[in-house]
């Protein structure tokens, strides 16, 4: 599907398809794939990983091709970079995430066209709607964002892991530009529950933003965050 939605709407409102803003080609599965429909590099890269991470990673391959098609793009491999990041035909910028079967993938073109703005990145993650182990929320959150999450106590929402989901997402996001490995707490969220959105605060890297912006989604006990960024971002 192209996603279509732009403005901020209410939590209770959203679908996978608000995750993102316009001109985003968003792909969702759940079924199998298999080996055989990879191309040889992709298939060299899953040569001796398991019979299911082969299955994992060909369905996340399948769900990118369709997203590449609905923006009209070319059907062609998606090798594995350096760092397991996928990389992406000239042209587009995309983003893959898996969990529990549970497959995701957007895209989007670089340069603006038929009305759509430009993108330069785009995040998403998924994971199970369960709350982080003690040691995680250290090591995921700050003081400030622990404060947070203990002012949000009782809610029923599991915080922590939407903290650590917000911050995977916008890590997925920058990292086929910047290539720099980022902690957790190098990243700072604030949350707008009321509008399942949130925003990131960046460390100051060269040619990127100090924000993303980004918005998540709890549904069937997944949770997912989606981050974009916009070629008009201001950068530091
Ligand atoms: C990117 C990363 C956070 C993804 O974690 P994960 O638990 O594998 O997340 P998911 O299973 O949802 O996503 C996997 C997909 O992310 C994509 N991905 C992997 N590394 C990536 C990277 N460096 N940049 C962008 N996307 C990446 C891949 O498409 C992968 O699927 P595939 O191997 O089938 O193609 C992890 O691989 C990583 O590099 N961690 C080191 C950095 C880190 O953890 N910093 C802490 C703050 S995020």
């Amino acid at each position: 599907m192209i996603v279509v939605a732009a403005a901020l709407i209410p939590v209770g409102e959203r679908s996978e398809e608000q995750l993102f803003p316009e001109g985003v080609a968003l792909v969702t599965r759940s079924e199998g794939a298999d080996a055989w429909e990879l191309f040889p590099e992709e298939l060299r890269a899953m040569a001796r990983a398991t019979l299911a991470r082969q299955r994992e990673f060909a369905l996340g391959r399948r769900c990118a091709r369709e997203a590449l098609a609905l923006l009209g793009g070319p059907r062609v491999a998606i090798p594995v970079g350096r760092f397991r990041d996928p990389v992406w035909p000239f042209g587009y910028v995309g983003s893959i995430a898996h969990c529990q079967g549970f497959c995701a993938v957007a895209a989007a073109r670089t340069l603006p066209s038929s009305g759509y703005p430009a993108i330069r990145g785009l995040g998403l993650d998924s994971e199970q709607a369960v709350s982080l182990s003690e040691e995680l929320v250290g090591v995921v959150c700050s003081a400030k964002e622990c404060e947070w999450l203990a002012s949000r106590q009782g809610d029923g929402l599991p915080w922590d892991r939407l903290f650590f989901c917000a911050k995977k997402s916008a890590y997925k996001c920058l990292f086929p530009t910047t290539h720099r490995f980022l902690e957790f707490r190098d990243m700072g969220v604030r949350f707008d529950a009321g509008h399942g959105a949130f925003d990131v605060t960046l460390p100051s890297l060269y040619g990127t933003p100090s924000h993303l912006f980004g918005r998540y989604l709890i549904r069937n006990g997944l949770v997912l965050s989606a981050t974009t960024w916009m070629e008009e971002s201001a950068c530091p």
